[in-house]
């Protein structure tokens, strides 16, 4: 477990790695709109501006994109993944989340990194459309090791940084989060996601968690239930369904989120 420090947090990273099928084309670019629109409330609420290609902290070739600015007497740094740039589609998964997140934090510093996304929930576990989620601990379903100690390094399970005072004062749901590199869910993933309790599952959130305890900074994760992963319908139909109501959401509870952080000690939180 990261152990909450007892800095003013000053500087914040929100990383954000839900992901939109619908989207076009884009490149390496920039954001293209459908993917602009879904950081646009975040990126206006907290009056950031996008870091410009030639004063970017990001190595050249990286997609990755940033946008900052002072909000509430916090830095925020809000990074995102960017475009695949052969395919165009958004940057998803564990390998880009880790690389995103270690370079950011050498680089920008955080104070606390605030990683937000979408997450297909658990209905059996409690979890329904729009709903958002802090995750109390995270871990791997797809790293299958069967040799001791191995296994368990596979499974990766680690606390996240406890924000019981943000948990009481939002009304947020907490549950564990289980990740891995797949929108789908085959039957091993499906036994590996009950033995780690999950409630909800995404694609970055232990990826992040990981690269945040090697460099020791405290790291939340805010998760938004696009589909219901043990319901009737299809995931990827559910999930494109309702991306869009739901990134509204995930948006407002990373508002409220941020808005408690403001002024307190990460040890309030
Ligand atoms: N993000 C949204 N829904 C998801 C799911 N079912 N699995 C992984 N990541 C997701």
């Amino acid at each position: 477990p990261t152990p909450c420090c007892s800095l003013r947090p000053k500087a914040l990273l929100c990383s954000v790695s839900r992901f939109a099928y619908s989207v076009g084309i884009g490149l390496c670019s920039g954001l293209d709109a459908a993917m602009q629109t879904e950081a646009m409330p975040l990126v206006h609420k907290f009056k950031l501006v996008e870091a410009p290609a030639h004063e970017s902290t990001f190595p050249k070739g990286a997609p990755w994109v940033r946008y900052h600015g002072n909000y509430k007497g916090l830095h925020i740094d809000l990074v995102l993944p960017g475009k695949d740039a052969v395919l165009g589609v958004d940057s998803v998964g564990t390998v880009s989340a880790a690389l995103l997140t270690s370079f950011s934090i050498q680089t920008l510093k955080p104070d606390l990194i605030i990683n937000a996304g979408t997450a297909g929930g658990f209905k059996a576990k409690g979890a329904s459309i729009g709903d958002v989620f802090l995750a109390s601990d995270v871990s791997f379903h797809d790293r299958r090791i069967p040799i001791p100690v191995f296994d368990m390094y596979g499974i990766g399970a680690r606390k996240t940084s406890a924000v019981p005072n943000i948990l009481k004062e939002l009304n947020l749901k907490i549950g564990k989060l289980s990740t891995g590199d797949s929108l789908d869910m085959s039957p091993q993933d499906e036994k590996v996601i009950l033995s780690n309790d999950a409630t909800v599952k995404d694609m970055e959130g232990a990826a992040v968690a990981y690269v945040a305890d090697m460099f020791s900074t405290p790291a939340i994760f805010v998760k938004a239930v696009t589909d219901i992963v043990d319901g009737e319908k299809p995931t990827s139909e559910e999930f494109l369904q309702n991306l869009i109501a739901v990134t509204a959401a995930l948006d407002l509870a990373v508002t409220k989120v941020v808005d408690f952080i403001s002024g307190k000690r990460i040890s309030d939180l």
